[in-house]
């Protein structure tokens, strides 16, 4: 197959959401090819999150569409799915990585059992194959096999987080989207945490859309990157380009850090 024969995996056309008269992000347009991560960037209230969740179909944008390809090469409006469809996509094919772990964690049960439960989900019942594929991707997230009984909320911040990818990358997703998942760490934890990211996005060919404040995050993990500011991209493309050579007075200031900061 020629790289020209390679089909977006999601393309998204004039998606528009508003909250009541609040605009919550506007126009967007862009597409997502396989094994690609796409950050999206910009200040607070730019509309990063609220673009997030129309994609991930947690809330239905007020127009637009967005087309997803599935494995099996069908395409589909995911606004005009069922809500049933939705979810099993959200719970198999895709994941979405939270900035809090109590939003993605099951914080009461056991780090086994969080990694266990999209695997329940699909069908899986096997008690002793359940067990060992966490044990497997808790070390795979680099948590100890010996930790896969404790409850998250004895873990730290970091591991936390990771348990968080575990548990949704153990159904082989084709997207994950993340919302600031680095966003309260401290500084050597997020290293380890992108370090891993980059590790898994490389050996898996996932496809990653990460909203961040930080375009060091940005730079580090993806390869094409979306500047929001009111709403609107104001400016997309290689994400090298875009931050070395940035053509937007705003993302220039981005860049340049002055709005950084504070935030
Ligand atoms: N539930 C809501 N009801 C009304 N307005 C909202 C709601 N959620 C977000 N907004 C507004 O929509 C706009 C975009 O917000 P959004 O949360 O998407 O920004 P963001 O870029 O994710 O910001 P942050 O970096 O602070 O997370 C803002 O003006 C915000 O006030
Ligand atoms: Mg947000």
């Amino acid at each position: 197959m020629s790289f020209q024969d390679v089909k977006p995996l999601l393309k998204v056309e004039e998606l528009s959401h508003y909250y009541g008269q609040q605009l919550g992000c506007r126009d967007i347009n862009f597409e997502l090819y396989p094994g690609e991560v796409l950050a999206i960037v910009g200040e607070s209230g730019s509309g990063k999150s609220t673009l997030l969740n129309c994609l991930s179909t947690q809330i239905n944008p007020t127009m637009g569409k967005a087309y997803y390809r599935f494995a099996d090469g069908r395409v589909e409006n995911l606004y005009e799915m069922s809500e049933a469809d939705q979810r099993t996509l959200l719970r198999t094919d895709w994941g979405f990585v939270h900035q809090h772990p109590r939003d993605g964690l099951r914080m009461g049960v056991s780090a086994g059992a969080n990694v266990g439960e999209r695997l329940m989900a699909l069908g899986h019942r096997h008690y002793d194959n359940l067990r060992s594929t966490a044990i497997d991707w808790l070390s795979r997230v680099e948590i100890d096999a010996d930790r896969v009984d404790d409850a998250p909320r004895t873990f730290s911040g970091g591991m936390q987080q990771r348990l968080q990818i575990a548990r949704n990358l153990v159904t082989n997703p084709r997207l994950v989207f993340m919302d600031e998942p680095t966003g309260g760490l401290d500084v050597s934890v997020q290293a380890r945490l992108l370090d891993l990211i980059r590790k898994l996005v490389s050996d898996l060919g996932l496809s990653i859309i990460i909203v961040t404040h930080d375009l060091a995050v940005a730079r580090l993990l993806s390869h094409r990157i979306m500047v929001m500011k009111g709403g609107e991209v104001i400016e997309q493309g290689l994400t090298d380009q875009v931050l070395d050579d940035p053509h937007q007075a705003y993302t220039q200031l981005l860049v340049s850090s002055i709005l950084q900061v504070g935030t």
